[in-house]
């Protein structure tokens, strides 16, 4: 985007409480009506909202965020008869969409499938499949409704960086940028969709190749199918998902254990900690400037997901050198918190 094409607000936030409620959703619906941008919660991250059916809204939400052209989008639907109007569902696949559907939507599972016409290329940056989800959010299934056609949302940040859980996080992306953010508090997910494709196989359960971990685990989906990781082929279709993401400004790395952590002399260290004990090997390997725990004391990782975007945004205001991640057991929701923490660990 050059300086040019940049458009300037003055970004509104609207509190979605009750007071603020009506409000909220009807000035949201009347900027996205009119093929504006707004920024809305969802369960599992801020989203940058337009209607997905207006190319030249959603054009809007790539300048915004700077996002390359070739990184498609999620398209959000309010219920099942807008799932028709987006994507193809085959034949093969109907019975056990329809099965994850009832399972999972509205929730943070999002599923690619073949497009329909009436899905503008810029979507899906040109690709003949379109990732869609069933938001379980009120606010957002509500604005979803009132408007009538389906959202396209990705995470409400820059291109690259962490993803916003919180109103003032969008703020800080996004103040300027858009004319409004709607702010309905935490997130209470935390990372991004879970998204899979579906292959049918002849009497045998369906394949799910995970194309990102998120808030609905493996072992979640394994009953109802098996569970593979996508195919490099697969993924080439989607860059987006291979370069480095979720990247705090501040130099971030994730270790496997503590005695890969040797400090340079005079530089400032934070421990991104699982539970932040004082008798943890990772907290005794070394005099921390700082330790944020994920999950304090007990650890449990549906809360460190919750507060993982949060804490490293707050980790990389801290003015640290480097930030040190220690990791996470790679069970149920831990896969998705690891996926991340590396991903923020690669360095560009
Ligand atoms: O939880 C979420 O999914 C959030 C909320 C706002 O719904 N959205 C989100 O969107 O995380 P975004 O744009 O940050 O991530 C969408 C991912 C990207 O990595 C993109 O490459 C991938 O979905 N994607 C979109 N369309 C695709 C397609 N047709 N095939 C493969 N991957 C696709
Ligand atoms: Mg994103």
């Amino acid at each position: 985007m050059s300086k040019k094409d940049a458009r300037v607000f003055e970004t509104k936030t609207i509190e979605a409480t009750d007071d603020g409620m009506k409000e909220a959703q009807n000035e949201a619906v009347a900027l996205l009506q009119r093929g504006e941008i707004v920024a809305l919660p969802t369960e599992t991250v801020y989203g940058l909202a337009a209607d997905a059916l207006n190319a030249d809204a959603v054009a809007k939400i790539f300048a915004a965020k700077e996002r390359p052209r070739f990184d498609p989008l999620i398209v959000h639907i309010a219920s099942m008869r807008d799932l028709e109007r987006v994507a193809i569902v085959p034949e093969e696949i109907r019975d056990i969409v329809n099965t994850l559907a009832n399972e999972f939507w509205p929730g943070p599972l999002t599923i690619i499938l073949p497009k329909t016409d009436a899905v503008p290329d810029i979507v899906t940056s040109g690709l003949p499949t379109v990732c869609v989800r069933q938001s379980g959010h009120p606010i957002f299934r509500g604005i979803n409704k009132a408007l009538g056609n389906p959202i396209a949302a990705p995470s409400a940040n820059r291109f690259g960086r962490i993803s916003p859980t919180s109103a003032s996080a969008v703020m800080k992306e996004l103040g300027g940028r858009i004319p409004l953010i709607v702010d309905a508090g935490a997130c209470n997910e935390g990372i991004e969709s879970t998204i899979i494709r579906i292959e049918a196989r002849e009497g045998k359960k369906p394949i799910f190749y995970l194309h990102r971990a998120g808030p609905v685990t493996k072992e979640q989906l394994q009953k109802f199918g098996k569970v593979e990781k996508a195919k490099p082929s697969d993924k080439l279709q989607a860059p987006g998902q291979l370069e480095s993401h979720y990247a705090p400004l501040t130099p971030f790395r994730l270790i496997e254990k503590p005695s890969d952590f040797t400090p340079d002399i005079g530089k400032s260290y934070g421990l991104l900690s699982y539970t932040g004990e004082e008798g943890g090997a990772f907290v005794r390997a070394h005099r921390w400037d700082q330790v944020v725990a994920l999950s304090p004391g007990s650890g449990k990782l549906a809360e460190a997901a919750i507060r993982l975007f949060y804490a490293m945004r707050e980790m990389d205001e801290m003015g640290l050198d480097e930030i040190i991640a220690e990791p996470v057991s790679e069970i149920g929701l831990g896969v998705a918190i690891m996926d991340r923490l590396r991903r923020a660990s690669v360095q560009m």
